[in-house]
């Protein structure tokens, strides 16, 4: 039988179909946009169209399937778009869903994570909550443009510690998972990187690795909401939501490290220097 890769060209997700193909498992892969995914994977890879908020889409896309990974995009605003999905999740004969949730969501009911999982566990399926902290992609992805443009890291986390992860070593823990579904079965794990580091600190591996002078800003909540609104023009509503979480990283909600990436996979974290010297172009 086949793994379904929901999200499978965001950054968690190509990562779990490639890890997946490496362990010689058949994957399907899904999202809004056939087109981008066959670009990404190739016509091998079988793809399908999947959209949460149209349940047309999921006959087709949960065919022959008995693993499935499961991701909440960002930009779906309420937690109820995600439950026609699992419904018919929960109407399949399946061995494992893992559902890519957030760190720290067993000790706070506020992220929509919460209240997935808890709906996962209500419907009785065959869950793995996979919790990681922050990605390292966030630093080379949203926040590149200012590190590339102004030589500055302008994340407003004041002087706390993160835990960042890459987000390749989470694609890697959830193929094992999907790969040896019998050891993970309602479980929830974890993921962090191998330490934490303030914003001062990957100014400095990012100065080291590029060869350029960057600096934290540390810009206070409001700076971070009117640059990011205003000068990026990015969606309000994910403003919001980032700053939510900056705002409990700030309380130290971000930085615990955990051993479960290794216990799963038997290696060490991706440091975030090796990171940043992988993907060195991002910030040149
Ligand atoms: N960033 C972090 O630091 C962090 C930390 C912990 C947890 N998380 C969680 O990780 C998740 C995001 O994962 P990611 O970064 O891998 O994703 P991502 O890169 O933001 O990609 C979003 C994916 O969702 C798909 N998608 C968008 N709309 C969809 C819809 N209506 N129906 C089905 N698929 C849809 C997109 O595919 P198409 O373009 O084909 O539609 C894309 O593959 C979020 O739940 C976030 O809270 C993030």
């Amino acid at each position: 039988m086949r793994v379904l890769v929901t999200g499978a060209s965001g950054n968690v997700g190509r990562f779990v179909v490639k890890e997946l193909q490496q362990l010689g498992e058949e994957v399907v892969v899904a999202g809004t946009n056939k087109q981008k995914l066959i670009g990404i994977f190739g016509s091998d890879v079988e793809a399908v169209t999947l959209d949460f908020t149209s349940p047309d889409t999921f006959k087709e896309a949960i065919k022959n399937i008995d693993r499935v990974f499961l991701m909440r995009p960002p930009h779906l605003g309420k937690v109820k778009d995600m439950y026609p999905f699992i419904d018919h999740l929960s109407e399949q004969s399946l061995q494992l869903v893992v559902f890519l949730s957030l760190m720290g969501v067993s000790r706070n009911p506020f992220p929509p994570h919460y209240r997935i999982e808890k709906y996962i566990e209500q419907k009785c399926l065959p869950y793995t909550h996979v919790r990681p902290g922050f990605f390292m992609q966030n630093i080379s992805g949203v926040h590149a443009e200012e590190i590339k443009q102004q030589n500055k890291v302008f994340v407003p986390a004041g002087n706390s510690e993160t835990s960042f992860i890459d987000a390749r070593d989470i694609g890697l823990t959830i193929a094992k998972m999907l790969h040896q579904p019998e050891k993970h079965h309602d479980k929830a794990y974890t993921l962090t990187g191998k330490e934490a580091l303030t914003y001062n600190q990957v100014a400095d591996i990012l100065s080291d690795v590029t060869g350029k002078d960057i600096v934290y800003d540390k810009p206070s909540m409001l700076a971070y909401r009117k640059y990011y609104i205003e000068e990026r023009q990015l969606d309000p509503t994910y403003v919001t939501v980032t700053m939510m979480l900056y705002l409990m990283t700030r309380l130290g909600t971000a930085k615990p490290v955990t051993a479960d990436f290794s216990e799963i996979t038997g290696k060490e974290p991706t440091s975030f220097k090796q990171f940043a010297l992988d993907h060195v172009a991002a910030f040149k």
